[in-house]
């Protein structure tokens, strides 16, 4: 007979499972602002909710099982497990990132479930093995896009070699760097992977077999940053001075590729933005992380919808010059307050009101292609100015000193800065 698992045992795997899909999702929020390749930030906004949901699945079964204390939710594998987290954290290229996550860590938690779901007790234990069931399914897709990305990254070598570091370089030489020819990307992968596994294995894997629960943590800090990654096909302003006209307009083609390509890397930027809270501040509360999950997936569905809306219109992405405007003032602020201050109270409210505007005026023009995105595109956004507006409330209720810093967050930088189309007088608040 097959061993089946008991409660006791469930309440410490579905802890553990619980702390590698949160582990997933912060190396990716941490990650994107540096990779270059937009369909991977893409990926990583659609699946870092996704992995916040398996997260929130998991913590609902732990208190059916009687495992009320917040010890049971967050359960690191071992020490071991923790120190290998760090080293895959701190590789700096994206081949060495995507090996880690969709070769290694993906593959192992799909053989943790799969495992699970053997030795699951039925029917006693059915809502354990529905929710794994479910997890499982969405791993599985995630490791399959996974391996397609490494895959294009193994055969297109320039993208794979591209670091953290190097990205800065990209950006200001507006091309690729060199690539240098000491190892096949295809040989460097297979040596990670296998480097990894080993790592994996003397830890104890995702059950942590042998070994005691890690003890041990460690932040996922970022150096202070001007803007975040982009590919060669951007032309990205140095100067914000220089940004002195939007151009926008709904009466031609001209202007709705102007206003297009400008909400493109807006909506890139609030993917990584996104992905910058939940890596670096893993103390807030876990609805106000669901809630930046969330965002980061609806930045990036946008990102994919207003770049295909450009190109219907025959646009395409560094036609024009563009501002990261608000990303240094948002992402080096150690408030993540002070960062849903500015960005989400402030840009994301005004952006609502542009995307009102746009809603009439292509109404107006017939165009209603433009209506029908734009729609859905002000439906999120009016969410996102209202988790800004929920959690400072929330989190300042009985600290009205750090309220009101928050609160004059956005006033200082708008002085400061007196970035093009925004004016302090004019924001006013969304509220429900
Ligand atoms: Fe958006
Ligand atoms: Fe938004």
């Amino acid at each position: 007979m097959l061993k089946t698992i008991t409660v006791t045992q469930n309440l410490e795997l579905l802890g553990k499972y619980r702390y590698v899909e949160i582990q997933m999702m912060e190396l990716m929020g941490s990650w994107a602002y540096t990779i270059v390749e937009p369909e991977i930030k893409i990926g990583f906004g659609r699946q870092m909710y996704q992995d916040a949901v398996h997260a929130d699945m998991l913590g609902k079964r732990l208190p059916e099982l009687k495992g009320r204390s917040e010890h049971f939710h967050y359960i690191a594998p071992s020490d071991a497990f923790v120190k290998l987290l760090e080293k895959i954290w701190r590789a700096e290229d994206t081949l060495r990132r995507m090996v880690a996550l969709y070769r290694v860590m993906k593959p192992a938690l799909v053989a943790a479930y799969e495992h699970h779901l053997e030795h699951a007790e039925l029917p006693a234990d059915e809502p354990t093995a529905y929710i794994l069931r479910n997890i499982l399914a969405e791993e599985n897709d995630h490791g399959e896009w996974g391996e397609n990305i490494i895959n294009t990254l193994i055969i297109s070598p320039d993208l794979s070699r591209v670091s953290e570091k190097r990205s800065a370089d990209i950006l200001s030489a507006g091309r690729m760097p060199a690539l240098r020819n000491e190892v096949l990307p295809s040989q460097l992968a297979a040596q990670w992977q296998q480097e990894l596994e080993n790592d994996l294995r003397d830890a104890g894997g995702i059950r942590g077999e042998d070994k005691t629960p890690g003890t041990i943590s460690f932040k996922k800090t970022h150096p202070y940053s001007k803007r975040p990654s982009r590919d060669s096909r951007w032309k990205i302003i140095e100067n914000d001075a220089e940004f002195t006209e939007k151009n926008w307009s709904f009466d031609n083609d001209d202007g709705k590729r102007r206003l297009l390509h400008d909400l493109l890397n807006s909506e890139f930027i609030t993917v990584e933005r996104m992905g910058r809270v939940l890596a670096d501040f893993p103390e807030i509360p876990w609805q106000m992380k669901m809630d930046m999950a969330h965002q980061a997936w609806d930045e990036a569905r946008h990102a994919e919808i207003v770049q295909r809306r450009l190109e219907e219109l025959g646009g395409h992405v560094g036609m024009f010059r563009t501002s990261c405007f608000g990303w240094e003032q948002d992402v080096n602020r150690p408030d993540p307050l002070e960062r849903l201050a500015l960005s989400n109270m402030t840009f994301e409210s005004e952006s609502c009101k542009h995307l009102r505007d746009w809603i009439v005026k292509a109404k107006k023009a017939g165009d209603t292609r433009s209506v029908q995105l734009l729609e859905f595109l002000l439906a999120d956004e009016v969410n996102h100015v209202l988790y800004g507006t929920h959690w400072v409330d929330e989190l300042t209720k009985n600290d009205p000193e750090r309220r009101k810093r928050v609160l004059a967050y956005p006033e200082k930088v708008l002085t400061e800065h007196h970035p093009v189309g925004v004016k302090f007088e004019e924001t006013t608040y969304e509220r429900a």
